[in-house]
């Protein structure tokens, strides 16, 4: 199965981290979502952690209200989450680790372990029409138990390939490609629709972007540094181009 058309979610996280650095109301992020949208994104990613660092309550139910294009909301598996986003409705929900516990060793959920928790949750989102994805390591165990949990989309977490980018280690980076590919190329057979994420930068992009099952890439924390200096529009449209590149 091949996704048509990649989608580029823009994560606004770091925005507001920027602004709680003071405590007070700007950089706004719904102000940085706006302005993404604007610049081509296809969707907007925030994610509310339990410890409110950095996206706050008031900032999902804004961007709810304003977006023109899908909100992803990131969220811990937990009841207070599940309960807000029943609330708010946004078009996604992707479950993510937050507490050790709930990772696997590289970093993605242990859906595996978490089985039993995650599943009731699971169908809770889903019954309200909430789309869910699972934030997980790119392994072909888990993408079994990804469609076994009833969850219709899966987001691989790329965090392993892009330090090997970022360390420069070739063999390395092959390895962690060519895990992403097996797990993608499994996951699509099974019927999910695949996305990725986490440490993406205009470097590592490509390799992934051009992966025909992907649908979708999540990407926050490069696109808003590289705003610093560039602008936000022009860090979103650079993004764009570089997996627009890398799937032609
Ligand atoms: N996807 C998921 C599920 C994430 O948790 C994150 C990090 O918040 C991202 C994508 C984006 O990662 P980054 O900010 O490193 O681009």
């Amino acid at each position: 199965m091949t996704a048509s058309r990649l989608r580029l979610g823009v994560n606004i996280d770091h925005v507001a981290t920027v602004r709680n650095a003071r405590g007070g109301t700007y950089p706004d992020p719904v102000r940085a979502a706006r302005l993404a949208v604007e610049a081509g994104a296809d969707g907007i990613t925030a994610h509310l952690r339990e410890d409110r660092r950095h996206i706050r309550d008031a900032d999902m139910v804004a961007l709810k209200e304003i977006l023109t294009v899908p909100l992803n909301y990131e969220m811990a598996a937990t009841d207070e989450m599940v309960g807000l986003a029943l609330t708010l409705r946004p078009h996604a929900a992707c479950l993510v680790p937050e507490k050790r516990e709930e990772r696997t060793t590289e970093g993605g959920l242990d859906i595996v372990g978490a089985r039993a928790h995650l599943a009731p949750r699971i169908a809770a989102l889903r019954d309200a029409g909430i789309r869910v994805s699972l934030f997980v390591e790119p392994e072909e165990s888990v993408m079994d138990t990804a469609r076994d949990l009833g969850a219709p989309v899966v987001e691989m977490h790329t965090g392993s390939y892009c330090e090997a980018v970022i360390d420069g280690d070739a063999a390395r980076v092959e390895r962690e490609l060519s895990r992403i590919m097996r797990a993608a190329a499994y996951g699509a057979d099974l019927g999910l629709e695949i996305h990725a994420g986490h440490g993406l930068t205009l470097e590592s992009v490509g390799p992934v972007a051009r992966l025909p099952q992907l649908a979708e890439l999540n990407i926050g924390h490069a696109i808003i540094a590289e705003a610093i200096f560039v602008g936000l529009p022009r860090a979103v449209r650079d993004m764009r181009a570089a997996m627009d590149r890398a799937r032609a």
